[in-house]
């Protein structure tokens, strides 16, 4: 079985996109260097921002026939044909591909409210293809609507990226709650939480400090935490230039964090998958 992240937050902001390019983007680049025969790796963007697809692809102006929209609004039998056919190759990696968002996702949402069996949109197109990729690596918009709940249904681990400030934390354990949710009330078993990752952290503001201090301390988030990526503006410019910051800068402490995160990931990924 493929394994899908998911990076989920209903805060904004939080660096989702930028963590769920990074491990797609690092887990190539791992998986290459491990000799594995396949390392192609599968970043689905369901934020109809198409933020990720406009750093990965160089476009965010996907519409009806080559995103995103075209398989959720597919026939069901056509629907793994229609995802095939949108791919495409990101300009990061030759083996990071891409399904593109599109702006028209939004009223897609609007379209599919209420008709049998739109959760599973995604997943089950992607249960038939995912074969293909080693891993596949979906972005999520900054909200729990009918796109995330599809993205968490085709989905085995969830990641939570979340920013070091007392809201973020309190708001963690409702995210967590609602991906549990998910999980119970579709009865799709497959899926857990696998990760938090701190992100923009400063160990320079001392109340980024106390708040990691209390994740680590916290019974059930402490073991979660699998990433601590820090405030670095590499990122800032590595997206201006729709590049990734491994690329931009390889020695930049962004770079090195995300690298030790994918490194600890695909360590999970050639591992057995515990409880
Ligand atoms: N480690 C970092 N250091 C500095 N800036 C960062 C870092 N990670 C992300 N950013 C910046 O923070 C902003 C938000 O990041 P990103 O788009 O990844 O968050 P998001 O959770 O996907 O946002 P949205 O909820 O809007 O989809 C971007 O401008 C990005 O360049
Ligand atoms: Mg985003």
């Amino acid at each position: 079985m493929t394994r899908v992240f998911v990076l989920t937050n209903h805060k904004g902001g939080v660096g989702k996109s930028t963590s769920a390019t990074h491990i797609a983007a690092g887990l190539v680049g791992i998986l290459r260097r491990a000799g594995v025969s396949n390392p192609r790796v599968l970043l689905i963007d369901t934020d109809s921002q198409g933020h990720a697809s406009l750093v990965t692809t160089g476009h965010n102006d996907y519409g009806t026939e080559d995103s995103l929209y075209a398989v959720l609004l597919a026939e069901r039998e056509q629907a793994a044909q229609v995802l095939l056919k949108c791919i495409v190759s990101s300009t990061w990696d030759t083996d990071l591909h891409v399904l593109p968002a599109s702006k028209l996702l939004d009223g897609a949402e609007r379209e599919l409210m209420g008709i049998a069996g739109a959760p599973y949109r995604l997943a089950e197109p992607l249960n038939q293809i995912s074969k293909h990729y080693s891993a596949v690596v979906i972005d999520t918009r900054p909200s729990f609507s009918l796109l995330t709940e599809i993205a968490l249904l085709a989905a085995t681990d969830a990641i939570v990226p979340v920013e070091p400030r007392y809201l973020e934390t309190v708001g963690l354990m409702s995210v967590i709650g609602k991906i549990n949710a998910i999980r119970e009330g579709w009865r799709h078993p497959q899926l857990r939480v696998s990760g938090i990752i701190v992100t923009k952290m400063d160990k320079r503001i001392r109340g980024h400090g106390q708040l990691l201090d209390e994740l680590k301390g916290h019974p059930a988030l402490g073991a979660l935490l699998c990433g601590i990526i820090p405030a670095n503006e590499a990122v800032s410019y590595a997206h201006h230039c729709h590049t990734s910051v491994y690329r931009y800068d390889p020695k930049a402490s962004a770079s090195q964090a995300y690298a030790q995160l994918v490194g600890r990931i695909a360590g999970q990924l050639f591992g057995k998958r515990g409880g």
